[in-house]
Order: C-alpha cells, then structure tokens, then sequence
C-alpha cells in the first residue's frame, strides 16, 4: 500500500480546497491510502524554537517522515500561497532535520478565480525544489470553482472528478516510482 499524505491548505471550515481534498481522496486508486495531514494546530514558525521544537511542531514532522509522498491542496491568496502552508514548509525544513528533502510532492488546488490557483502553485514550485523535494511535473490540477463545483454529498461535478481522479492515478505513479 501506498502512504499518500495530504495538507488542507485552507483554515476554513467551508473551504473549497477540502472539499476537492476530499474528492481526490475518494477517487484514489485501491492501491493507495490517503491520510490527512494537518496543519490548522501548527504556532507560527520562529528561529528560537529551533533548539526545542514544541511537540505539536515534531509530531506533525514526524506524520510527514511516516509517508511515501505528500500533497498541497491549497487555495491562493493574493496570488501566492496562505501564510498557513509557508509556515507549514519552515517547520518541516527546519528542527534538526527536513522532512523536504527526497519527499515525494504533488501540488494542487481551488479557487473561484479563472486560472484556478496557478499563481500559488507556480510559487510553490519555485520555492519547493531547492529544499530537495521531489516535485511531479505534470498533470496539473487548478480547479477553476463554479457554483455547483460540489456538491452536498461530497462529490463533484463529473469533470472535477475526472481530473480528480486523474491526477491522484498520476500522483500514485509518481510515488511509486
Ligand atoms: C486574503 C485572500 C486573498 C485571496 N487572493 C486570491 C487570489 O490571489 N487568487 C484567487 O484566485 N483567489 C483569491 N482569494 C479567494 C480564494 O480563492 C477563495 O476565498 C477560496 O474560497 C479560498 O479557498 P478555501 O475556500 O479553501 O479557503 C483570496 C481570498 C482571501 C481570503
């Protein structure tokens, strides 16, 4: 079985971005299993906690270290990534070791706006490989979100789920590999 982790980039308990997390979870192959990360408990990142990371900080590492690959499904704001998600990218790069370095990375995301969250993926893919990490190329997946993107029951319309369920086959590969 494949260990795939995932990060909700969103603090809201509405959030777009979980209810795709969702919808690429349910449309995960069998061979894979989807675990959710979280990062809504994480203190904010400062250097003097280096020498005694607190234990909220260490077991979210520690969740990290246990999978085989990890993906960002995180919305954008003002045209980069949330302040939650960098703050999350610190504390793996940093107390006494990287959880970054050769982890398997995959990165998507929601927003309302008509490229989807290309703006917050392209930073992301900027900032993410020198810290070592493993980044799949292609495909990508921006959802573009309407009304009536998701639906109640968790669900999406069928072309979401299609690349939905595309793009976490391709992920699955990815790790595999
Ligand atoms: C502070 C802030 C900045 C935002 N900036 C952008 C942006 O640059 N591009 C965009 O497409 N949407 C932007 N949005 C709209 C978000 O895409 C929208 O709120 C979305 O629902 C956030 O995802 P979530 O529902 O998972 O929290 C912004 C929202 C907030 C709160």
């Amino acid at each position: 079985m494949t260990r795939i982790g995932y990060i909700v980039g969103s603090l809201a308990p509405d959030s777009i971005n979980r209810k795709l997390a969702r919808v690429i979870a349910d449309q995960a192959p069998q061979r894979a299993e989807m675990v959710e990360i979280s990062i809504a408990e994480l203190p904010l990142y400062d250097r003097h906690l280096d020498a005694d990371f607190p234990s909220v900080m260490t077991e979210f590492k520690e969740q990290v270290a246990a999978v085989d690959g990890l993906l960002l499904v995180t919305p954008e704001h003002n045209q980069s990534f949330p302040a939650p998600v960098k703050n999350a990218i610190d504390i793996l790069s940093r107390g006494g070791s990287s959880e970054l370095a050769g982890l398997k990375l995959g990165i998507t995301g929601a927003s309302p706006g008509r490229f989807g969250t290309i703006n917050s993926q392209s930073q992301l893919r900027q900032c993410l490989p020198p810290l070592g990490v493993k980044l799949m190329g292609s495909p990508v997946l921006a959802e573009s979100v309407r009304e009536g993107t998701f639906h109640d029951d968790g669900t999406a319309t069928e072309s979401t789920t299609k690349r939905a369920k595309d793009y976490i086959e391709a992920f699955t590969t990815f790790v595999e590999s």
